[in-house]
């Protein structure tokens, strides 16, 4: 097992996009879209290739704390009307909550993301919870706008996917992803909205030649070989859909079983909410560029 203090310090941490960002230009105005020069770039050197982590790229957020409570009270009113169909999970700890999920949602009396937080928090003793929207845009759409504006040049290059893109709002108190180490079937961009996560990746190659881990939490002993994204509120991160990966927020171990024991938060950066798009990569047929990325 190697030292968690050894293994932090020896992790290989993900290219920054810093170069890019000043050669290719940040986005212009309030806009969501870099320059197609920046994403020639990308795709030549990045694109299902490896990490990249961009530091705060746009000049506003993309979202606020409030538009992220306002779009999962929609869900949340959806989920009322036909809680099948509804594409939101809710985990306790490592645990997918199978019934009464409504009492655990965003509610009209929290006002807030942090009094939510509190109040779930409160409900669940202290045990950590996760909340994913799978499927954020029906419920947001000023931030789908934005994400779709992010997107276009980049498709505009490379063809859209033969596959539907995903856009999921991730958020919740969990020490780590709650179903552990794993890979995805899509390309991922990851916008953070608040607080800090460290994004833990591996090549694919690399457990084929370690035990497997697929949604293993006891991934501690291959960190110093990770690369690791680390990341705060307004970054945008990106890995192939080859990457395995995991999540981790920032606050110390200390402070974490401090707050969990108080079942409520003390620092707003606690529930770390972010938001995922998915290029979905199989199968890889592409439609080319003849559809117009107007048409997402
Ligand atoms: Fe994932």
């Amino acid at each position: 097992m190697v030292p968690r203090s050894a293994a932090v310090k020896r992790s290989r941490r993900a290219e920054s996009g810093r170069g890019l960002l000043a050669r290719e230009g940040r986005a212009r105005g309030n806009g969501f879209g870099l320059s197609p020069a920046f994403w020639a770039r990308f795709v030549e050197n990045h694109w299902r290739r490896r990490p990249l982590i961009l530091k705060r790229p746009f000049s506003v957020p993309l979202a606020t704390g409030a538009d992220i409570l306002r779009g999962i009270v929609n869900a949340r009113a959806q989920f009322r009307a036909d809680d099948l169909k509804t594409p939101l999970k809710f985990f306790v700890e490592q645990a997918l909550l199978q019934a009464e999920v409504q009492h655990h949602l965003p509610a009209a009396r929290d006002s807030t993301l942090e009094d939510y937080v509190a109040r779930v928090t409160s409900k669940l003793r202290g045990r950590p919870f996760g909340l994913i929207v799978t499927e954020y845009p029906p419920f947001d759409a000023q931030t789908w706008l934005r994400l779709r504006e992010f997107l276009r040049p980049l498709y505009a290059r490379i063809g859209i996917p033969g596959n539907p893109t995903q856009t999921g709002l991730f958020l919740g108190t969990y020490a780590r992803t709650p179903f552990g180490v794993h890979k995805d079937l899509h390309d991922t961009f990851i916008f953070m909205i608040e607080g800090r996560k460290k994004f833990r990746t591996w090549p694919a190659e690399f457990f084929r030649e370690e035990q497997d881990m697929t949604r293993s939490l006891h991934y501690r002993s291959f960190l110093d070989r990770a690369t690791t994204l680390d990341a705060e509120a307004g970054d945008v991160l990106y890995w192939p859909s080859s990457y395995w990966h995991v999540a981790e927020p920032r606050s110390s171990s200390t402070r974490w079983r401090n707050w969990t024991r108080a079942w409520g938060p003390r620092r707003s950066e606690t529930f770390f909410p972010s938001i995922r798009i998915g290029c979905r990569r199989a199968p890889t047929r592409c439609l080319g560029s003849s559809r117009t990325p107007q048409r997402l």
